[in-house]
């Protein structure tokens, strides 16, 4: 299926085509089921959420480990969508985002609607089928590896902050108990790194990008140690203080750890100064710039978004989105040329903001009417258009 395009028909068939872990960044506005003049917008309840489980699954084949979902949706279906996306281990709601786009429309009754849902999904989660039989190999590999106990093992992992209990003593918080206890599920950071720590069976190794990761993780930790720098002289070498500022002020932790450990990759600007300090070969230069897990600068820090209004510009499509929401999306969670689904693509929106952030996409739309819309607009727009609203 060629990118850059936005293809007429139902996104059920036409996701078929596209092969697993393919796409990088999910941003679409699906039918609310409120009698808008589309597909599946007037169905019985029952009927429409079993619909959307089936393009719900969909969405998650296609995603990349690393990738994100996001999805606008309106109060009347919010909450049943969101739990058919708890039914998928692999993703975890990361943020519940709510649009304030202004223009509620009041009825006789009741408060004026003026707000709407974003729901955003990262794609990081690593899901062992049998926890019990998982805990069990944790134990025995631990106890293989050395650590006798199970706080020895966790301060190895470096993943986790002491907690103090009220005699004074201090240990690690395992939350709801420790792998070993057949109750947990690893989340992808954690497995990889028992995979490194533990030597675990070929079950629990990581294949794919998740396998990339971890080689990268251990190549450059072999390398740092090759020069015998510690980790406070590396952060200096490549320009990384202990605490750095983004630029809208907040301040985050450093994190070199994380590169180390695979819960963060680097930024392409670190990895480059990375690569000059410990001499890296170019192998792992396609993971940063396509994998990285990305929250960029954007101009709102929380989840509650008072802007952009809703559009005014219409285009003839009954629920067109701003550019500027999407473009706030796009510019939060990918990188330029990360590959972009939309399979509602309605009037078009999600296409022209990648466009405009030289991302690239793959659209679907059912009606044959407003694919022609979209894709007129498509042809029509330029870097500049739309970028005010
Ligand atoms: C809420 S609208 C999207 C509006 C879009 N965000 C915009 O800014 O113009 C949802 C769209 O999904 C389309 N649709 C409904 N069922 C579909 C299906 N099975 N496959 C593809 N598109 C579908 C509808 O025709 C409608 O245009």
């Amino acid at each position: 299926m060629e990118i850059n395009k936005i293809y007429q028909g139902d996104c059920l068939e036409l996701m078929k085509q596209l092969p697993n872990n393919s796409i990088d960044l999910v941003v679409t506005d699906p039918p609310y089921n409120i009698g808008k003049d589309f597909e599946n917008d007037n169905l019985p309840k029952e009927e429409y959420l079993k619909w959307c489980w089936k393009w719900i699954k969909e969405l998650n084949r296609v995603t990349d480990v690393g990738g994100a979902i996001y999805l606008t949706l309106g109060w009347q279906c919010v909450a049943e969508i969101k739990v058919l996306f708890d039914k998928i281990p692999d993703l975890r709601l990361k943020n519940w985002i709510i649009w304030y786009r202004q223009d509620g429309w009041k009825g006789d009754k009741g408060f004026a609607q003026s707000h709407e849902h974003i729901l955003y999904f990262i794609k990081d989660n690593y899901l062992v089928k049998d926890l019990r039989k998982f805990g069990e190999h944790i134990k025995e590999k631990r106890i293989e590896a050395g650590y006798k106990t199970i706080s020895e093992l966790m301060g190895a992992m470096g993943l986790y902050k002491k907690i103090k209990r009220k005699d004074g003593s201090e240990d690690y918080f395992s939350g709801i108990g420790w792998f070993e206890s057949g109750k947990k599920q690893p989340s992808l950071r954690e497995i990889i790194r028992l995979n490194e720590l533990l030597n675990l069976d070929e079950e629990y190794k990581l294949k794919g990008k998740k396998e990339e990761i971890k080689q990268f993780c251990e190549y450059i930790r072999s390398k740092r140690k090759g020069k015998k720098y510690s980790v406070q002289k590396i952060k200096s070498l490549i320009g990384m203080p202990n605490i750095y500022a983004k630029d809208d002020g907040r301040n985050i932790d450093g994190g070199y750890n994380y590169f180390e450990t695979g819960f963060r990759l680097p930024t392409p600007e670190i990895y480059s100064n990375l690569k000059k300090v410990l001499e890296l070969n170019d192998n792992f230069d396609r993971l940063i710039q396509s994998n990285y897990i990305k929250f960029n600068k954007i101009d709102v820090c929380d989840d509650v978004w008072l802007t952009p209004k809703s559009e005014k510009k219409r285009l003839g499509h009954p629920t067109q989105k701003p550019v500027k929401l999407f473009k706030r999306i796009i510019t939060a969670s990918s990188n330029k040329g990360d590959l972009v689904l939309d399979p509602f693509m309605g009037s078009g929106t999600t296409a022209v903001a990648c466009k405009q952030l030289g991302r690239n996409f793959i659209g679907f739309e059912i009606s044959n009417e407003y694919c022609k819309i979209a894709n007129k607009r498509l042809e029509q727009s330029n870097l500049n258009e739309w970028s005010s609203h």
